[in-house]
């Protein structure tokens, strides 16, 4: 039961945990298929929200089918390495198609084979301060991820990109410039929880799939966050309570726009506005729940 609490490291300029910057070759060298569908996000911007939406669509609304394993057995997380489970690589290497995969790459460190073999990406973002909130309580209940330290800290060490997969902003903006010469739908956390069905909708579509209403309102129901809370496919009770600390922060903590305001002091949120409204200007690229 070991308490691991990997260091990060850098490669190509990106924080990742050791034990991944150790394999490094086998995610750079990943052979995607061209009927994967990749799930990208930053960390805790909705990954396992989005997981749940795809898959039910793909299961024509059927709960029953998207019980039939827990989300990260579902939807394997590409780049994950640790010194004792099988790596994210070995297990999609045997998976057969067609393969739902997670990624919390940035853009550039994507695998190359996934556009050359033009493969559907769904990318979800967040805004930055619930997105930092999400991750600090993350990084204090699983033992696997750095230590956040105080939220003072980790404030800081978050708004300047010093936590695993680095700056927030490059990692939105990098996708959000890369959407139109791939196929990849980009999704916003805050537009999904305002209205699910108009945001499943646009998922249904770009998977080519046709739901009746019914289906739709499934989807719709089985996706929401107290029924995930609830799911024991998708709440990531499976985990053992060595790896995460339940008593500190449960993975499906809130599920709110927002909950920032609750962590950030006035200075912290200002200086997370200063930069934003920086790194945002041009880009067309816009969150709520910013002020
Ligand atoms: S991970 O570890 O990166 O895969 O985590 P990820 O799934 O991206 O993010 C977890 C946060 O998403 C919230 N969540 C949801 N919000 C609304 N509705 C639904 N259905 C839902 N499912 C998960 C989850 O509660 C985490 O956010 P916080 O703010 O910490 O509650």
């Amino acid at each position: 039961e070991a308490i691991y609490r990997f260091p990060l490291e850098l490669v190509h300029g990106i924080p990742l945990m050791k034990p991944i910057i150790n394999r490094w070759q086998e995610v750079e060298q990943f052979q995607a298929r061209p009927d994967d569908l990749l799930i990208a996000t930053y960390p805790k911007a909705g990954t396992t929200w989005m997981q749940e939406i795809v898959d039910l669509i793909l299961q024509d609304g059927d709960l029953e089918k998207a019980m039939r394993a827990p989300s990260h057995i579902r939807f394997p997380f590409m780049e994950f390495v640790t010194p004792t489970l099988p790596s994210g690589v070995e297990v999609l290497t045997k998976m057969p198609s067609p393969r739902l995969i997670k990624t919390h790459l940035p853009y550039q460190l994507v695998p190359t084979s996934f556009w050359n073999q033009n493969c559907k990406v769904i990318y979800v973002a967040r805004n930055a301060k619930d997105n930092a909130v999400s991750f600090y309580w993350f990084d204090k209940m699983n033992k696997a991820q750095p230590d956040p330290g105080t939220w003072e800290s980790y404030v800081e060490a978050f708004l300047q990109g010093k936590v695993g997969w680095g700056s927030w902003f490059d990692h939105v903006i990098g996708w959000w410039e890369a959407k139109d010469k791939h196929r990849i739908l980009y999704m916003l956390y805050e537009d999904i929880k305002e209205d699910p069905k108009r945001e499943i909708l646009k998922v249904m579509r770009f998977l080519g799939k046709e739901l009746s209403e019914e289906v739709l309102e499934k989807v719709v129901h089985h996706t929401s966050f107290q029924a995930m809370k609830e799911n024991p496919m998708t709440n990531y009770s499976t985990v053992p309570s060595f790896m995460f600390d339940r008593a500190t922060s449960m993975f499906m903590r809130k599920g709110e726009v927002g909950d920032w305001v609750n962590h950030f002091t006035d200075s912290q949120s200002k200086a997370y506005d200063k930069v934003y409204n920086e790194k945002m200007r041009g880009t067309g690229l816009k969150f709520r729940s910013l002020i």
